[in-house]
């Protein structure tokens, strides 16, 4: 079987021809990072525009990759849930095409699940039953994954995503966006231990997690209560490092601690990570340690796979085995289903 995967929940438009196996024949991505940096964040309606003008040169690309026909395809797989709703109808309106286009059946895959199958595309075993934990700009949320196809929340964000807070703390620190990567490159040659940040929510009896008072506890560190102005700000190389530090280490505790108490809370013996927070140093170390101490399995995607792709899209392969085609008025879902 070789399908065709597209995914468009955000600001990454991807495509990708999977066989099964799976084996990636052909994958492309179109990345719009430098038309939000202005803004600091993703603004939806650019996104969507932008998802507008690069989705079928990605697909061709994909399909120019893998050297095959449209004809060859078996199936066409998109994304539908959660995210950006404009985004996502970006996404299911070209899938839907090619599907009567091409005369091909469609199937629509849950972001989520595709996040969690990155490790299974990256692990020679079996990855299901684990504790999924997905970390991005838009997500933290930890679930029980019992299958490919069947993920139970155990508990999540109650505000900030983790990653919106690394791109709300490199925006007040005037560093490039998306604040993810450059907090982190600041934060090398930093103390983590130089501020003493909030670890908010740990220890308490649930799998939620809170980012937004660590958020503004930088904030206050910076200018000071009830202050915005971050234009003035004069830190040396070695502040600005230790603040960056410090941080990211209150971030990869939460995410640590948490996903530690949702092995013991499960049961399960992995913890699966994906999701562009996954891509951090600090935090991939940091798990391997918590793997080794407490002797869960560990298996977190490749760094390539962490960021939306369309690879991932492969979970749509175990779908189709399990729940077969979807009709053609499916519809999208942005919200967070629990
Ligand atoms: O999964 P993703 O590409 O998009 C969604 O949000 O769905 O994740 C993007 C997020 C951004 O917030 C970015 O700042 C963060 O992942 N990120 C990182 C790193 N690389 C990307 N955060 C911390 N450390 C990184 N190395
Ligand atoms: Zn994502």
């Amino acid at each position: 079987m070789i399908i065709l995967t597209i995914e468009s929940t955000c600001d990454e438009t991807a495509a990708a021809v999977i066989a099964s196996g799976p084996q990636v024949l052909g994958a492309a991505v179109a990345t719009q990072t430098e038309l939000h940096a202005r803004f600091q964040g993703v603004v939806p309606e650019v996104a969507a525009r932008a998802h507008v003008q690069r989705i079928l040169p990605v697909i061709d690309e994909a399909i120019r990759q893998a050297d095959i026909d449209p004809a060859d395809l078996d199936a066409i797989a998109v994304a539908n849930t959660p995210g950006l709703a404009g985004s996502l109808m970006v996404g299911l309106t070209a899938a839907k095409t090619l599907a009567v286009a091409w005369n091909k059946p469609l199937v629509a895959v849950n972001h989520l699940q595709a996040h969690i199958y990155a490790c299974q595309m990256s692990d020679p075993g079996e990855i299901y039953p684990c504790v999924g934990l997905i970390v991005s700009g838009g997500h933290t949320s930890l679930y029980a994954c019992h299958s490919a196809t069947e993920l139970d929340y155990l508990g999540g964000t109650i505000d900030d995503a983790a990653g919106e807070a690394f791109d709300k703390v490199g925006a007040m620190l005037g560093l490039p966006f998306p604040g993810g990567p450059s907090v982190s490159r600041a934060a090398a040659a930093g103390n983590p231990k130089a501020h003493d940040f909030p670890r908010s929510l740990v220890g308490e009896d649930h799998l939620n997690f809170s980012f937004s008072g660590l958020k503004t506890a930088v904030r206050y560190c910076l200018v000071g209560p009830g202050k915005q102005d971050f234009s003035q700000l004069d830190l040396s190389e070695q502040q600005l490092a230790d603040l960056c530090a410090s941080f990211e280490q209150a971030v990869v505790d939460c995410l640590v601690a948490k996903s530690r108490q949702a092995i013991r809370q499960t049961g399960f013996s992995k913890l699966c990570v994906g999701g562009g927070v996954a891509a951090n140093g600090r935090l991939r170390a940091a798990l391997a340690e918590a793997a080794d101490r407490d002797g869960f399995g560990l298996v977190i995607a490749p760094p390539d796979l962490c960021t939306d792709n369309a690879v991932m899209g492969a979970v749509a392969l175990e779908q189709i085995e399990r729940h077969g085609y979807d009709s053609l008025d499916v519809d999208i879902h942005p919200g967070l289903q629990r």
